[in-house]
C-alpha cells in the first residue's frame, strides 16, 4: 500500500455524505505538486470525486488516475463532459500555454488558471518586460532582440555581468549567466541557433541581479489579488548550492527573507500593477501567480512571473493550507476573491526532494524504493509522489525527481528534523537527496 495510514480518509467520506453538493474535481498534472494539490483539495468535506489526468501512483492512492492528452483542449473537455466534472485545476504550465484553459471556459466549464493570452507571462519572458514597463513594476533593465548580431553587439557594448533568456518555454533551461564574453557570445549562438527550438526565437538580455531569491504565491481572480504563501526552492544538485541546476531540490515555506513589509511592497508595486495592465489589455490573469523575487537592500524586484504553483514549493504551500485551499482555488476561479479569507497557522514546512542517481542527467528508472509503509502520513508528515511508478506491489522509481519528503512544524528547524527523519527511514540505495534543504534560513 502506498497510503498505509488514514489521515485523508475521513474527509473523503465527508465529501461523499455530503451528496449532491460535493463537487467532481479533475486535476491535471504527474507530478509531486498534482500529488499535494489532490491531498490538500481531498481534505475539504466540498471534494467529491477526484480525478488526477494523468496523475502518478501517489495520486493514485487517493484519487482515480486518468489517461488523457493535457495539452488537448477539445480532449480534455469533452473528458470534463462525459465525467461529469464540475471543477478542472491545472497544475503545469504546459496546458495553460497550449490555451486548455480558453477551451474549458468556452465550454462552461469552471476552471482554476488563466487563459491562453494570460498565460503568456510565463511563456514569453519579452512579453512579461514589457508588461512590467507599463506597469513600471521594478524589475531588471532589459532588451529583446531577434538575430545574433544585434544581440552580441549589445553585450560587446554593455559588458557582463548578464543574463540570457529564450523568450519562450524552456523547461526552466532557458536561462544562462555567463561568466565570460566569449561564453555569452556562445549562448547567443546557441540560442539562435535552436537549442531551444522555438524558444529561442527571441532572446531577451537582462540587467544581472544580485540579491536573494524568494517566490511569492498570489491566488488572482481577473481583479482581486490574495497572497497564500512565500516559498525558498534550492535549485542546485548539491549541498551548499553547488553543481548543476535542477527542477528543485526542496523548498520551505514560508520564506524568511520575504518579510511582511517586503511582500506588501511587491504586491504593491509589482503583482497588482501588473495584474491591472493585463486586465486593462483585456486579457485579465485567473490563477496563482507565481513571483519570483530577488531580494536587496529591503526591495524586492521582480525576476520572473510562472502561471502556476511552482514544484516543490505547492507541496509547503499546500502542506500549510490544507482543505481551504480548495475554497480558494474555487473563489479564484469564479471570481469571488474578495470575499475569501486565508486561515493561517504560524507554522513552517519543509520539502526534500529524493531523486535518482544522476539526476539531473541521466539515471535509472524502476529502481524499488521501500520503508514508505512505515511512515507517518497525516497533515503534518506526508511523502508526496513525483515519478513513481507501482509494479507488483512495489513502488519503483519512474523520473529523475523522484519523492517530496515534506514534514510541518513549529518552527523551520522542526520541520526539517521531521523531513530529513522520514528521509532516513526511506530504503532507496539508487536515489539521493540535499542534506541542508532550509540552510539559508536556519
Ligand atoms: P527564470 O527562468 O527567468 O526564472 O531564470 C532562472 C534563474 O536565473 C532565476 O531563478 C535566477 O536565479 C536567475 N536569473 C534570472 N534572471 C536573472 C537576473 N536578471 N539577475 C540575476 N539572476 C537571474
Ligand atoms: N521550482 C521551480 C519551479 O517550479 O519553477
Amino acid at each position: 500500500m502506498l497510503w498505509p495510514c488514514a489521515a485523508v480518509a475521513p474527509s473523503l467520506e465527508r465529501g461523499s455524505q455530503k451528496g449532491k453538493s460535493a463537487m467532481n474535481i479533475l486535476i491535471l498534472g504527474s507530478g509531486g505538486r498534482e500529488h499535494s494539490l489532490a491531498w490538500a483539495v481531498k481534505q475539504n468535506p466540498k471534494c467529491g470525486r477526484l480525478i488526477v489526468a494523468p496523475g502518478n501512483s501517489g495520486t493514485a492512492a487517493i484519487a482515480e488516475n486518468a489517461a488523457l492528452d493535457i495539452e488537448d483542449g477539445a480532449a480534455v473537455a469533452a473528458f470534463v463532459q462525459e465525467q461529469t466534472i464540475d471543477f478542472v485545476i491545472i497544475g503545469p504550465e504546459a496546458p495553460l500555454a497550449a490555451g486548455v484553459a480558453d477551451h474549458l471556459r468556452a465550454a462552461g466549464v469552471l476552471c482554476f488558471g488563466p487563459s491562453q493570452a494570460a498565460a503568456e507571462l510565463e511563456a514569453s519572458k519579452a512579453f512579461t518586460k514589457e508588461i512590467c514597463a507599463a506597469a513600471n513594476a521594478p524589475t531588471a533593465g532589459y532588451a529583446v532582440f531577434e538575430n545574433a548580431a544585434d544581440a552580441k553587439a549589445y553585450v560587446r557594448a554593455e559588458g557582463l555581468p548578464l543574463v540570457i533568456k529564450a523568450d519562450g518555454l524552456a523547461a526552466g533551461k532557458g536561462v544562462t549567466i555567463p561568466q565570460t564574453e566569449d561564453e555569452a557570445l556562445a549562448d547567443i549562438d546557441a540560442m539562435f541557433g535552436g537549442s531551444f527550438g522555438a524558444a529561442g526565437a527571441s532572446v531577451v538580455i537582462e540587467e544581472f541581479m544580485d540579491g536573494e531569491e524568494a517566490s511569492f504565491f498570489v491566488l488572482v481572480d481577473g481583479e482581486t489579488c490574495l497572497p497564500i504563501g512565500t516559498a525558498q526552492d534550492h535549485k542546485r544538485m548539491g549541498d551548499g548550492d553547488t553543481g548543476p541546476n535542477t527542477g528543485g531540490m526542496g523548498a520551505y515555506s514560508p520564506a524568511p527573507v520575504l518579510t511582511d513589509p517586503l511582500a506588501l511592497q511587491a504586491l504593491d508595486e509589482i503583482v497588482r500593477p501588473t495584474m491591472a495592465e493585463m486586465a486593462r489589455r483585456g486579457t485579465p490573469y485567473q490563477g496563482v501567480l507565481y513571483a519570483g523575487l530577488m531580494i536587496k537592500d529591503g526591495i524586492a524586484r521582480l525576476v520572473e512571473y510562472n502561471v502556476r504553483f511552482g514544484d516543490p514549493e505547492c507541496q509547503v504551500l499546500m502542506m500549510r493550507l490544507g482543505g481551504q485551499v480548495l475554497d480558494l482555488l474555487q473563489a479564484a476561479a469564479e471570481g469571488r476573491l474578495s470575499e475569501a479569507q486565508v486561515n493561517w497557522a504560524d507554522d513552517h514546512a519543509l520539502t526534500v526532494v529524493m531523486a535518482a542517481q544522476g539526476y539531473p542527467g541521466s539515471y535509472n528508472k524502476g529502481t524499488v524504493i521501500s520503508g514508505l509503509e512505515a511512515l507517518p502520513t497525516d497533515s503534518k508528515n506526508m511523502v508526496f509522489h513525483a515519478g513513481t511508478a507501482a509494479k507488483d506491489g512495489q513502488v519503483t522509481a519512474a523520473g529523475g525527481r523522484v519523492l517530496n519528503v515534506t514534514a510541518r512544524g513549529a518552527s523551520l528547524a522542526d520541520a526539517q528534523a521531521r523531513a530529513y527523519a522520514m528521509v532516513d527511514q526511506i530504503d532507496w540505495p539508487e536515489g539521493f537527496c540535499r542534506r541542508d534543504i532550509g540552510w539559508r534560513a536556519l
